[in-house]
């Protein structure tokens, strides 16, 4: 259990820094010896089939780049290495000689990793190549805002039992970011402007229960009492947004240790016009989703406003397109190869299971790629502009 410190009498803090302490503290979750994988299932846990079109993308960012003598991996939020290792072994032989992988961890270097993979807590400055990042902008923390009784956007507070209450309204830099990108700010006679046409992949469906995007069921309640607006026209009481600021700020600085190549983040994503009313925010521990807690006793999680994260020149896609444009089908093998080959039909038909489950719609299938090409044109076609 983490110690965390109070902001204020009544033992209530933002929810950015008690998340930051609960998740990346001394006895944080993520310092637990089992890592991710121990509580919540991602694409790379699933098959390797992905850490494979990973590595096929790696190599068009290579030809791309005109195969330079040294081309970099950079995993962020790297788990326990799981990923930058499958993608090295999938490479072709001449590629992996030129390749190297950067894992970029707050946790430990897990013992027994491949001495050929650097074990960084930052990202490596200047490097050329492909930097990717799944499932890491959900665990960057922020803060959460909230409608009150009067129409006034609030700050949430937490204690370390979960229990919240409401703080000031949020100011500067963080009531900018949700004027622009998650309006709240209703207040009698001046009502929520219209919803906008999404400018990204569709929203992601309820995904299956052991995928880690499955926020169902604790995206607080179902409709607030008077819907979206309030009964005299004001946000309605309960409405909520998480204040993706320091998601955007970590991605440009990821995106900027690029020298050259191709950055990609994958989350569970949402987009302008189609923001859950009542935020994402919610809890893992041990392959199931809890109320998020934060003692240190399981992940904190919030999907991710990857729209707001992308910088010029990006693009965005779902998973289901990404993965089908490197390769990766749900189909299943004709079953004329059940009669010539029994054993590499069982082997396609396990593969197309996989693939099936990466690709879902309501699952992974519906995840973002943001796609962010540095110096090179994008090597993966398809996916709409965001407006930056
Ligand atoms: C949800 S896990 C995803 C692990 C892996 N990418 C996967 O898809 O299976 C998020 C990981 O990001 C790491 N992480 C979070 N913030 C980080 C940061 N600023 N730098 C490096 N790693 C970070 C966490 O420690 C955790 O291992």
């Amino acid at each position: 259990m983490s110690a965390v410190r109070c902001d204020r009498a009544d033992g209530a803090r933002g929810w950015r820094p008690a998340t930051e302490e609960a998740l990346y503290g001394p006895s944080g979750f993520y310092r637990r010896p089992e890592g991710p994988a121990g509580h919540f299932r991602t694409s790379v846990h699933a098959s390797p089939l992905f850490a494979g079109a990973v590595a096929r993308l790696l190599c068009r960012v290579d030809e791309a780049l005109a195969h330079p003598a040294d081309l970099a991996f950079v995993d962020i939020g790297a788990g326990r290495g799981e990923l930058v290792t499958g993608v090295l072994k999938a490479l072709p032989a001449e590629v992996a000689s030129r390749a190297r992988g950067h894992a970029v961890e707050r946790a430990a270097r897990p013992p027994g990793l491949d001495h050929r993979i650097e074990w960084l807590p930052e990202p490596p400055p200047g490097v050329t190549g492909l930097l990717f990042a799944n499932e890491w902008l959900d665990n960057v923390p922020l803060d959460v805002a909230e409608v009150d009784a009067e129409g006034t956007v609030r700050l949430v507070l937490v204690r370390e039992d979960g229990t919240e209450a409401l703080g000031e309204p949020p100011a500067g830099a963080e009531a900018e970011w949700l004027a622009r990108w998650w309006p709240l700010t209703g207040t009698p006679g001046s009502p929520l402007p219209p919803p906008e046409a999404p400018n990204g992949p569709p929203p992601p469906e309820e995904p299956p229960e052991d995928v880690h995007a499955s926020a169902a069921g604790l995206q607080g309640p179902a409709q607030a009492p008077h819907g979206p607006h309030g009964p005299h026209g004001q946000a309605a009481e309960g409405l909520r947004a998480e204040i993706g600021l320091p998601r955007d700020a970590a991605w440009a600085a990821a995106v900027a240790s690029l020298g050259r190549g191709l950055a990609v983040a994958v989350d569970y994503a949402h987009f302008a016009g189609a923001r859950p009313p009542f935020g994402t925010l919610t809890g893992f521990r041990d392959g199931r989703e809890t109320a998020p807690v934060p003692d240190g006793s399981c992940d904190i999680t919030a999907h991710v406003a990857l729209d707001a994260c992308a910088l010029p020149g990006a693009r965005l896609l779902s998973q289901r397109e990404a993965l089908g444009a490197l390769g990766v089908s749900g189909e299943r093998p004709s079953l004329a190869l059940a009669s010539t080959d029994p054993t590499a039909y069982v082997r396609a038909l396990a593969g197309a299971g996989e693939a099936a489950e990466l690709t879902a719609r309501g699952g992974l299938g519906d995840f973002g790629w943001l796609l962010q090409p540095v110096g090179i044109p994008n090597p993966l076609a398809g996916g709409e502009q965001p407006s930056t």
